[in-house]
Formats: C-alpha cells, structure tokens, sequence
C-alpha cells in the first residue's frame, strides 16, 4: 500500500521537515501588527513554495480585502486528478499572536529553539507546525507515489489572529474555489497526551471595545480629583456589572436560546481522564478555579459562555507614579459563545447594557473588533469514521471527541456556507502554551500529526 511509502518517506525525512519548520517560524507573522505586514506577507509566500515543491498544482496567494483595510493574503494550492474520488479541503493559519511578554520567555520567540522534544517558539503549535504537517504529508504522498489518493484543496489563512475576516469574504463570494466534500483543519488540541482526540465544537465570539471619556483633557488629579468623572473608574464599574460573583453573566438574556450539549456527550466528558487540580496546578497555576460551581470546567470551557477582560490600555502606566485623571480609557472585552448564540444579538444586548449602567459624566463607546460564530459539527460521517481510523492506528488507542473553548471563525463557515463535513484534528498538547510565552509544539506530535493525515487521506480514498 502506497501509505506505507509515504510514510516511511515522512519518517527518513522527519528531520528535514522539523528544520524546514523552523524557517517558518522565523518569520514574525503577527497578523495584529501593522509594522509586520511585509513578514505576514512573507510567511505566506513560504508556505506557497512548501506547497508547490511539495508538488501542488495551481499554487497562488489571493489578496483579501476587507472594509477597512488590505488583509493578509492566503495561500491556496490544489491537485484535483483523482476523478470519482472526495475532494478534501486542507486549512490551516500561517499568522500568529503577538510574543509579548518577551521577558518571560526562556528562548526568543521568534528563533525557534528545540528543548526536550519540543520546538519552542512563537506559531510552533497554533498554527505553522500544524499547518505544515498538512503540507508535509502531501509532500509524502506525492513524492513517493506521484498522486494523491484523493482530491485536495489547501487554504491557509493570515488573519485567523485577528478574525478571519478575509477568508470569511473569500468563501461568501467565491465559495465554488473551495467546493470539496469535507474539510481538514489541524488548529486544536489532543485532550491529553499519547490520546487522539478529535474537537467537534468551538466556541464563537465576539471581541469588543469599550472606550470611556470623562474630562476634555487629562487633569491634576489633586487639583480636580473628587469632582472630575474618571473613566476607569468608570470602566471598573461597568466591567464589574457584567460578571456577577458566582461567574454567570448579568446581560439580561444574555443565556437565551442557548443549546446544551446531549445528556451523551455530557456522559463522554465524564469518562474523559481529567485531573480537575493537576488542571488548576499545573495548567492554570492559580489558587483556585473561578466560574460556574454547577458546572464541570469542562462544561465551563467548552460549553457555556463567558466573559474576559485582555487589557485596559491608557492612562498612567509607566514605571513611578504619575498624579492623572486620564481623559479616556479603553478596555478590550470579549465574549465566548456557544451553539444558539448569535454574534450579532449578543452584541446588542450587551452593547445595550453597558449604555445602561455607564456611571454619570462618562460617555461609552462600545465597538466591535471581530466575532465569529460558534459551532459543533455532525460526527455522524464517513470523514470523521476515517479520521478516527487514522489517528487510532498511529497512536494505538481509541481516538476520543472533545470540543474546543477556543475559536477558528471560518470553521463556521465551512459548516454553513460550503455545507461539508469539518475534521477537526489537532496535535497539540494541553501546556503547549498558545498565545502564552514559551509557545511549544512536541516534535513527536508533529511527525504523528503528518502520519494520521497521510492514513486519513489513505482511508478517504479507499471508501470511495
Ligand atoms: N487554534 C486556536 C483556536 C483553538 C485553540 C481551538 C485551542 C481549540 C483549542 C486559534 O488560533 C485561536 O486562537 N483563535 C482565536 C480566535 C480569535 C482571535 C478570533 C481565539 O480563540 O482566541
Ligand atoms: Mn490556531
Ligand atoms: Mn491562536
């Protein structure tokens, strides 16, 4: 069986293809910074060169545009000579979150360091080792066999940092480029380790701005203190109204209409090995755990809904002290979201709230930055069946079903706008710290990540 080629081809040059990796993450891609523009650029011509080296066919960047602004490009390939056999669509994310803190990291984010079988560095799980192991596997495939054993599209995106907005243009208008019978994307995480785990939800969200204005100008807070509004005071009290103590959130309707997940997969999240203080420990590495008591912290990440604060920018925050009454203060608010939820109608009501309980002599400007939908996706397919095949067969144990408490905005859209069954198959490990310093891939995940990709397309085309 040509599989047994292409993985002995992925095995003899595992090494090649963590060093190849490492290039990659070289490349500072942060899609939020508008001074990286030129290496998010750069990040995506990387990976068309994977892909076309890899033997792709028709590879070429796509400019994206969105309202405001030129988005990041993304990248797409195809090899589409398997007639009579499933098309599968690959997805991944070249950009990746900003590094900082930078002090806290052991090794510099951006020069990709290998320490205990890890690569550490930032995008090493979320998403460029992922990502290339997709790339990696066709590669595999079609150097030893010179074809697939189905139909593939990749699309790779550089904006999933920051919304996905491009991409999410992209496949309303030209959805027909896409067309593919199920979606691949390697973007979660395995529940524990040496356990295959596929994710069949993620949350949605909405990521939001709150900007307060009091005084004209920034003031003397002796001169004026105790008569001048403060806006973080302000802020404070406002961000206090939205989370009562007991963790539930105080926008009226805010939980309405939300669907829970079936008494079975409620039974199978029980029969999942978690350690709720090794969690708390070594994972959170808190005191205690916060949220809804009545509510397993899986259901509490997976589940339900939730509220987080990421930062207060403005005022005062230099090293010493400084005696303002800032003029303004802004504090960046988001919200996860979980099936029966709607972006939009959250929105409002929490935009509606705040405008409510916004203290006098204040004025709050609530805006929107990005959102997405959330989702669960059917396992009741032939995709899925395969998937969980695969990733058995190299890591010798039933592969589980998990969802996810984080967000891939186009995942939605797979599910709704393309209407194809998604296979949400993750290599990455619970303290592989994403959007944390010291961002880590386990190198044995990512040679076992191209291994079950090659058997999944294997096991695709054989059903076919
Ligand atoms: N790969 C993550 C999402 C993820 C992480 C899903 C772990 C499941 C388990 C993705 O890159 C991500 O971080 N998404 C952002 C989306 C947002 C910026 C729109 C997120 O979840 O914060
Ligand atoms: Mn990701
Ligand atoms: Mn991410």
């Amino acid at each position: 069986m040509s599989s047994n080629e292409a993985i002995d081809y992925a095995k003899k040059n595992g090494a090649t293809f963590v060093a190849e990796l490492k290039d990659l993450l070289r490349i500072p891609s942060i899609s939020t910074t508008p001074e990286r523009v030129g290496d998010v650029r750069r990040a995506a011509e990387f990976v068309a060169e994977g892909l076309r080296s890899a033997g792709m066919e028709n590879v070429r960047l796509i400019e994206t545009t969105t309202q405001q602004r030129k988005g990041h490009p993304l990248v797409y390939a195809d090899w589409l000579n398997a007639p009579g056999r499933p098309t599968v669509l690959c997805y991944g994310h070249y950009d990746v979150q900003p590094p900082d803190p930078l002090d806290e990291w052991k090794s510099p984010p951006f020069e990709p360091d290998e320490r205990d079988g890890n690569i550490y560095a930032r995008g090493a799980v979320d998403d460029k080792g992922q990502m290339w192991m997709h790339v990696k596997a066709l590669e595999s495939l079609l150097k030893t066999d010179g074809k697939l054993p189905v139909n593939i599209r990749v699309i790779v995106e550089g904006e999933e940092e920051v919304g996905g907005e491009g991409i999410a243009a992209f496949v309303r208008e030209h959805g027909d480029q896409l067309q593919a019978d199920a979606a691949l994307v390697s973007d979660t995480e395995m529940f524990a380790p040496d356990l295959p785990t596929l994710c069949v939800g993620l949350r949605g969200m909405i990521y939001t701005e709150l900007e307060v204005r009091g005084a004209a100008q920034d003031l003397h807070s002796g001169m004026y203190g105790g008569a001048a509004p403060n806006p973080f005071v302000a802020l404070a009290q406002m961000i206090a109204r939205l989370k009562r103590e007991d963790g539930r959130i105080a926008i009226p309707g805010f939980y309405d209409g939300i669907e829970e997940p079936t008494k079975a997969e409620l039974e199978a999240w029980r029969s999942l090995p978690f350690d709720e203080e090794h969690y708390r420990k070594t994972e959170v590495g808190s005191t205690e755990l916060t949220g809804e008591e009545m509510f397993s912290v899986l259901e509490r990440t997976w589940s339900r809904p939730t509220m987080d604060v990421h930062g207060m920018p403005g005022g005062f925050i230099g090293a010493g002290a400084k005696t303002v009454i800032p003029a303004k203060a802004l504090a960046k608010i988001s919200f996860r979201l979980v099936p029966g939820m709607k972006p939009e109608e959250t929105f409002a009501k929490y935009k509606a709230f705040v405008e409510e309980v916004c203290p006098k002599g204040v004025q709050v400007d609530v805006r929107m930055i990005h959102s997405g939908e959330p989702i669960v996706v059917s396992t009741d397919n032939e995709y899925i069946r395969a998937a969980q095949q695969a990733m058995a067969q190299v890591f010798g144990k039933e592969t589980v079903f998990v969802r996810g408490g984080g967000s891939i905005p186009i995942v939605g859209d797979f599910v709704r706008e393309l209407g194809i069954p998604t296979v949400m198959m993750g290599f990455g490990l619970p303290d592989d710290n994403l959007h944390a310093p010291n961002e880590k891939f386990h190198i044995a995940n990512f040679h076992r990540g191209i291994e079950s990709i090659i058997r999944f397309f294997e096991i695709v085309g054989q059903s076919a």
